[in-house]
């Protein structure tokens, strides 16, 4: 019998059980391989006592439509830099990769299929280098990855979005308001950007696209001066001004540092220092876009991606992630794919459609 490790790490996401229950599904059909899954990422796994779970049909069954993950996930406890007690008493980093692998290894597991983002493949590759057989799946609501046409979670984090947007536009014109919605998304803009396109905003500001706020005046102004007295505007978690003013202050996690929650209120003061008379409210989304249940097209994205890991440790195809590239689900090396990122191209024709609908970035 041979056995599979499963694992969930970093921040959830819709779509993380359908992805589970793809791999149980699949793994059933074979005669000789049995899935567990390790609590709380590979953490699990490292604790004594262990706190794994045997994966069965039963175990999956229906899962594929609730939010969240069934084995719990975290960003604490790193195994590449694990906080471990001196005996003096002070605390030190190590790297317990080695330790890790030797543990699977003892445990009698031949294959790790860790489900995660950039920090967990960067695990993943860490244990693969160590001999152990890994296969990755990626997530993220953020779709950054430069290596996968759509990450699972994105398309539910966006219907989540749209959805308040839509809420706030009523609202926005009963009021003759200008609402400032902020979503997340790290250093990306995909989030916000898809939201504006669907929602129908007025201004979308993006970490790509450096924003100016004389610009931004002048889109709001415009509105009302046309009669249509009120503004909708989606902002990115990550997003900048020109003159640097909305600069996340949180992390140093790719381009910018990420302020988690509030450039919109940064925005708002802004707004109404230079002078702007109409009422201005503030919406944080936050975690909202994570939870729930994933939309159709994640659960998709997720199944498949479970089912495509499963045959790949099947195959033993190892070190490698999952993808979906072009409408075909494939693979890459992880090294490969977590080398680099994908952000909104400024001059991409997703970027000039939104300004084709009349969408101001502010530049
Ligand atoms: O990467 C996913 C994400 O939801 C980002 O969009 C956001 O910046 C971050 O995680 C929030 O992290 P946490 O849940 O640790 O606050």
């Amino acid at each position: 019998m041979k056995k599979i490790l499963v694992a969930t790490g970093g921040g959830d996401c819709p779509g993380l059980n359908a992805v589970i229950r793809g791999i149980v599904k699949r793994a059933s059909q074979e005669k000789d391989w049995e899935v567990w899954g390790s609590y709380e990422a590979l953490n699990g796994l490292m604790e004594e006592p262990t706190r794994l779970i045997r994966l069965d049909e039963k175990t999956v069954s229906g899962i594929h439509v609730t939010g969240g993950t069934i084995l719990g996930t975290t960003n604490k406890g790193n195994p590449m830099s694990f906080p471990e007690k001196q005996p003096d008493g002070s605390i030190r980093t190590v790297n317990r990769i080695p330790w890790l692998v030797d543990r699977l290894k003892s445990k009698g597991f031949d294959v790790v299929i860790n489900i995660g983002g950039d920090g967990s493949q960067a695990i993943s590759q860490a244990m693969f280098e160590q001999g152990m057989p890994v296969v990755g799946v990626p997530k993220t609501i953020d779709n950054d990855l430069s290596s996968t046409d759509f990450t699972f979670g994105f398309q539910t984090a966006v219907q989540t979005a749209t959805d308040s947007f839509d809420r706030l536009v009523t609202t926005a014109n009963s009021h003759h308001r200008v609402m400032i919605m902020e979503v997340m998304g790290r250093n990306a803009g995909w989030i916000a950007l898809y939201t504006a396109i669907a929602g129908g905003a007025e201004i979308c500001l993006i970490p790509e696209i450096p924003y100016d706020l004389n610009k931004v005046l002048e889109k709001i102004k415009s509105r009302y001066n046309n009669g249509r007295g009120f503004v909708n505007i989606v902002i990115a978690e990550g997003a900048v001004a020109k003159d640097g003013t909305v600069t996340a202050t949180k992390g140093e996690l790719g381009r910018h540092a990420v302020r988690l929650g509030g450039v919109c209120f940064t925005l708002s003061e802004q707004l109404k220092e230079a002078g702007l008379e109409a009422d201005v409210r503030e919406t944080v989304l936050g975690h909202t876009q994570r939870g729930g249940t994933p939309v159709a097209f994640d659960r998709v994205i997720a199944s498949v991606f479970g089912v495509k890991a499963m045959e790949l440790a099947l195959e033993g195809k190892f070190g490698h992630l999952v993808v979906l590239q072009n409408n075909d689900f494939t693979s890459v090396p992880i090294k490969e794919a977590i080398s680099d990122y994908n952000f909104v191209n400024p001059k991409g024709t997703l970027v000039q459609a939104a300004k084709g609908l009349g969408i101001s970035f502010g530049d």
